[in-house]
């Protein structure tokens, strides 16, 4: 029996729109994300299980973690029954990579229970199609943080699908989910089909420059170009007084905030533990929006997808 864990991530990082992607752990020790235990068995078993369970499909067919299996038997041209639970440990359709803790960490279990088939290449590209099937279009900012772990850049050259790249690490990110669900796919629906070049250009501008700046070590120039030209103008209007939180969290002196993913999580970036709290306070007391919804302070999870049983 194996038991897999894979870590909740923050998609987009305010300046990356498919393209930059963290990996998150709470501060205080809690696993932020989905497990699987797996073993081989008669027939394919699945038993949903975690506070989240509930909102899963009670079909199994239509189970993410079904799709993974099928879809691994397929690729490896053999029928290998397994059985697996699933501890769903995030809320879908949170902005956090729900459904990419569920691919990642069924795709790495099956994956070492059938003895390593596919290369880790390999999977993390079986792991882009599936998120693709669910959310509308393949992005791999959720799935690839949360099976490599760290801050990862999406090159999705045909050799190399992404990398880490140097995060800071007296950063506390607070993420805040309200306790509402906002669906990816509608939320990528909603985004235009194109940007103007003056969009274009700054975009580029940005994100070269936070790429420059996680390089060179400047941690204030970084969270200054952690800006969202692309999705947070669209989606702000889905999540609960964005553009409010936003300036009282910067008031109490974070250097970053944004839509962690398609929303409706918040993260906001703090390089002080006693401001970290603040910002956790406020967000719990004020975004909100009923008593499901939490905040956490996280770092940033360097390991990503793990054994942990
Ligand atoms: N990059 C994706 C999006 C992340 O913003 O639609 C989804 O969590």
């Amino acid at each position: 029996m194996i038991k897999i864990y894979a870590p909740a991530s923050i998609g987009n990082v305010g300046v990356g729109f498919d393209i930059l992607g963290a990996a998150i752990k709470p501060i205080n020790g809690d696993l932020l994300g989905d497990c699987i235990t797996i073993k081989l068995s008669e027939n394919f078993q699945l038993l949903n299980k975690g506070i989240f369970s509930n909102q899963l499909p009670t079909n199994n067919e239509q189970n993410i973690v079904w799709k993974c299996w099928y879809k691994f038997c397929n690729i490896i041209k053999k029928n290998i029954p397994v059985s697996i639970i699933l501890e769903k440990n995030l809320p879908i359709g949170s902005g956090l990579g729900s459904s990419a803790c569920s691919i990642v960490a069924t795709l790495v279990a099956i994956n070492e229970i059938f003895d390593n088939p596919l290369n880790s290449k390999e999977l993390l590209l079986l792991m882009g199609e599936v998120e693709g099937e669910i959310s509308g279009s393949i992005h791999y900012d959720n799935v690839a943080p949360s099976y490599l772990g760290g801050l990862q850049l999406i090159l999705e050259k045909s050799d190399i699908i992404s990398q880490k790249i140097p995060d800071f690490n007296n950063w506390f990110w607070i993420v805040a989910w309200p306790g509402i669900k906002l669906s990816t796919a509608e939320a990528r629906k909603i985004l235009p089909k194109k940007y103007t070049k003056d969009i274009c250009i700054k975009n580029s501008r940005y994100l070269a420059s936070f790429i420059h700046a996680s390089y060179s070590k400047q941690s204030n120039l970084a969270a200054r170009c952690m800006k969202d030209l692309i999705a947070e103008p669209y989606r702000s209007k889905l999540l609960p007084n964005f553009f409010e939180s936003k300036e009282e969290i910067k008031k109490l002196g974070a250097i970053s905030f944004g839509i962690s993913g398609s929303g409706p999580t918040v993260f906001a970036v703090a390089e002080d533990i006693k401001i970290a709290e603040k910002v956790s306070l406020w967000l719990s007391k004020n975004y909100l929006q009923n008593n499901t919804g939490f905040v956490h302070i996280c770092y940033i999870d360097t390991k990503g997808a793990r054994k942990i049983g």
